[in-house]
C-alpha cells in the first residue's frame, strides 16, 4: 500500500515535471517593438513631462538599459544589422535603402527571420521594411510600407494592432518573432498635411480621418523638458512638444500591444523588446555617432527574469546584441557560415544574463559604424564607446559633415542655420563651423562632458588610452571584415594587408 502511495507521488512528481517543462518550452516568442528615430523622451528614463504610461509599464516589468545604443544613426543600416547582428560595413547596406539611395545588403546574408523560420519559428514583420533585399529579409508574415506620408501602417497604432492579433490568433502552434516597426517618431514627408512629425495625421479635430485607439497629448513648448544640446528657443520648443505628441502615439501602441498579448494569454512566454533605430531628428542626434546619435530607449522585459522587473541596468548594451540574444532566447545556434571567403561571426552577446543579474559584468563597451545615410552623404566613423569614453574615427575629416535632408529641413535647423548666418546667437552647445568640421578621432570623457566638446584625443595624458581603443576598435573592424580597416591612411590590398600612404599626410 505505501509502496502504491509512493508510485503515484511519483507519477504525480514526474507529471508535474513534465507540465512545468511543457509550459517553460512551448511557447517561448519573442516581440521587438522598433520606434523610428525614437528616443528616450521616457517617463521611464526620467523625462519629467512627456507621457509614456504604457512603456514605463513594460519598464517596469523588465529590466531599462540606461546604455542601450544602435549600431549605426541610419535607418536601414540599422534596421540590417538589428535583422543581422552585422555592422553595416559587413552586411552590405552602407545606406538608406529607398529610392534613389538603393543600398541593399548582399544576397547570401542570413537574416535572424531566416534562421529561426529554419528552426521552426514562425516570423512576422508589421508597419515599417526599409531594407533590401526581400530574399534576405524575408518573414512569413508581411504587412509593411516604407512611406513617411502620414497615412503609413506604422503610424496608425489600431491598425497595427489588427495586424497584431490576426498574427497571433493563427492556430499555428510554433513559437514565434514579431517585429512590430513603428513609423513613430520620424519626422513627417507631408508637414504641410500633418504637421513637422505628423502629429495632425488621425487626429479628428486636426485632419480627415482618426486611429480610433489614440488619445493625443499636445505639450505646452513653454513646459517641455529641454536637452541640454537642443537649442532653446521657441521654434525648437515646439519641434521637440511635436516629437513628445508622437512618442505618446508610439506608447499607446505599446499599450495595445500588451493588452494583446494578455488577451490572448502570452505574456508569460513572451520576450519583450523595446528599442529604435538611430537618434532623434535634431542636429548632433541622428545620422551623427555622438552619444545624443547613438542612445536608444533600450527596454526588455523576460518573463523568466520577473526578480528584476523594475530595475536599471548599467550595462552597455547594442541593437547588435539582439540577434544574439533572440538566438539565445529561442536557443538555436548561429549557423557556420561564409561571406567573402571569411567566418562569420557574430560581435554581439546574448543580454539575457544581463537580464537575470542586472549587475552582471561583461557589458562594458559597444561599437558603431556609419558610411553614409543619403548616397550624397559619405562621411564613414567607426566608434568604440566605454563606460567613460567614446573614441570616434572619422575616416573623412577632410570633408564638412553632411546633413542628412529632413534634419537640414526642420525647424530647429533651420532656426540654427539662420541665427548663424545672421550673427545671432544660436543658443547651441558648438558652432555649426564646429559641427560641420571635424577631427579626425575625436575622443570624450562622456560621463564628464556629455554634450562632447572636449576632444581629448590629442591630449598627451590620455595617449594610453587613446592608443589602447584605437587598437581595439581597429582589431573589432578586422573581426568584422571591415574593408575600410585601412582607412583614410591606407589601402587594404588584396593580400589582406594595409599599404600605408601615412608619409604623404606627415609631410
Ligand atoms: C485552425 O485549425 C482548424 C483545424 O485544425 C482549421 O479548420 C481552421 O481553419 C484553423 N484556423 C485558422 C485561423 O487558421
Ligand atoms: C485627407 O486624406 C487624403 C488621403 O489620405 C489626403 O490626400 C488629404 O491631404 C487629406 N486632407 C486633409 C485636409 O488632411
Ligand atoms: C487606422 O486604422 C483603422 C483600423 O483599420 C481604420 O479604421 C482607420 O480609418 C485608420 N485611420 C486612418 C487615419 O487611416
Ligand atoms: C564551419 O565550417 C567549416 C567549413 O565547412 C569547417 O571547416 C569548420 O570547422 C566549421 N566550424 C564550426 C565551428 O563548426
Ligand atoms: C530663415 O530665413 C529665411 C529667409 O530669410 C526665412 O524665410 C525663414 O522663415 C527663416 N527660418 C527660420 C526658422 O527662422
Ligand atoms: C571621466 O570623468 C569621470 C567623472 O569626472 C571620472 O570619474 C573618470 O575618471 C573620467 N575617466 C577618465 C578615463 O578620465
Ligand atoms: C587589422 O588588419 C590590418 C591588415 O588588414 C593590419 O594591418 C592591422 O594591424 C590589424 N589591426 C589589428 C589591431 O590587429
Amino acid at each position: 500500500m505505501a509502496r502504491t502511495m509512493f508510485n503515484i507521488h511519483l507519477l504525480t512528481i514526474i507529471f508535474d515535471l513534465c507540465v512545468l517543462s511543457f509550459t517553460v518550452s512551448a511557447a517561448k516568442n519573442v516581440v521587438l517593438m522598433f520606434g523610428d528615430d525614437a528616443g528616450i523622451q521616457l517617463g521611464a528614463y526620467n523625462n519629467p513631462v512627456c507621457k509614456t504610461p504604457h512603456l514605463d509599464n513594460l519598464a517596469s516589468r523588465g529590466v531599462t538599459f540606461k546604455y542601450g545604443y544602435t549600431s549605426v544613426s541610419s535607418c536601414s543600416p540599422s534596421r540590417s544589422a538589428l535583422l543581422t547582428g552585422l555592422p553595416q560595413h559587413q552586411n552590405g547596406i552602407y545606406g538608406l535603402a529607398s529610392g534613389q539611395f538603393h543600398f541593399s545588403s548582399f544576397d547570401n546574408v542570413i537574416s535572424l527571420p531566416k534562421i529561426l523560420s529554419k528552426n521552426q519559428i514562425r516570423t512576422g514583420i508589421i508597419g515599417k521594411y526599409h531594407v533590401q533585399p526581400e530574399s534576405v529579409y524575408t518573414f512569413d508574415f508581411m504587412q509593411t510600407d516604407a512611406t513617411h506620408d502620414g497615412n503609413s501602417i506604422g503610424r496608425n497604432i489600431t491598425l497595427m494592432n489588427e495586424y497584431f492579433e490576426q498574427f497571433i490568433s493563427t492556430n499555428d502552434s510554433r513559437p514565434f518573432f514579431l517585429y512590430m516597426a513603428f513609423h513613430d517618431t520620424h519626422r513627417c514627408n507631408v508637414p504641410d498635411v500633418y504637421g513637422e512629425f505628423c502629429e495632425k495625421f488621425g487626429d479628428p479635430s486636426k485632419s480627415n480621418g482618426t486611429i480610433p485607439d489614440w488619445i493625443p497629448d499636445y505639450y505646452d513648448p513653454m513646459n517641455v523638458a529641454l536637452e541640454t544640446y537642443i537649442p532653446d528657443n521657441s521654434i525648437a520648443r515646439q519641434d521637440l512638444a511635436n516629437l513628445y505628441t508622437v512618442t505618446g502615439r508610439l506608447d499607446q501602441g505599446v499599450g495595445l500591444f500588451m493588452r494583446t498579448l494578455e488577451k490572448y494569454n502570452l505574456l508569460d512566454d513572451t520576450l519583450i523588446i523595446y528599442t529604435s533605430d538611430n537618434g532623434i531628428p535634431f542636429p548632433g542626434a541622428k545620422t551623427n555617432l555622438y552619444d545624443h546619435g547613438m542612445i536608444e530607449p533600450f527596454i526588455v522585459s523576460s518573463p523568466d527574469s520577473k526578480q528584476n522587473w523594475g530595475k536599471t541596468s548599467n550595462a552597455l548594451a547594442s541593437t547588435t546584441d539582439i540577434v544574439p540574444t533572440i538566438l539565445d532566447w529561442f536557443d538555436v545556434q548561429y549557423p557556420n557560415w561564409t561571406l567573402f571567403k571569411t567566418q562569420v561571426k557574430l560581435t554581439g552577446q546574448s543580454l539575457l544574463p544581463a537580464l537575470s543579474n542586472v549587475d552582471a559584468t561583461g557589458f562594458d563597451h559597444v561599437f558603431a559604424s556609419h558610411n553614409l545615410h543619403e548616397v550624397t552623404m559619405y562621411y564613414p566613423m567607426r566608434v568604440i564607446r566605454t563606460k567613460d569614453i567614446r573614441l570616434i574615427h572619422n575616416l573623412n575629416y577632410f570633408a564638412p559633415y553632411p546633413m542628412a535632408l529632413d534634419i537640414f529641413d526642420s525647424p530647429t535647423f533651420r532656426k540654427l542655420l539662420n541665427d548663424t548666418q545672421t550673427g545671432q546667437p544660436t543658443e547651441w552647445i558648438k558652432s555649426l563651423k564646429d559641427y560641420y568640421y571635424r577631427s579626425e578621432f575625436e575622443m570624450f570623457n562622456v560621463t564628464s562632458d556629455p554634450n562632447e566638446l572636449v576632444n581629448l584625443a590629442y591630449n598627451p595624458k590620455y595617449f594610453s588610452i587613446f592608443s589602447d581603443l584605437k587598437a581595439r576598435l581597429n582589431a573589432w573592424q578586422n573581426e568584422t571584415n571591415d574593408i575600410w580597416r585601412c582607412e583614410p591612411r591606407g589601402v587594404l590590398v588584396t593580400d589582406g594587408t594595409c599599404v600605408s600612404a601615412d608619409n604623404i599626410f606627415d609631410n
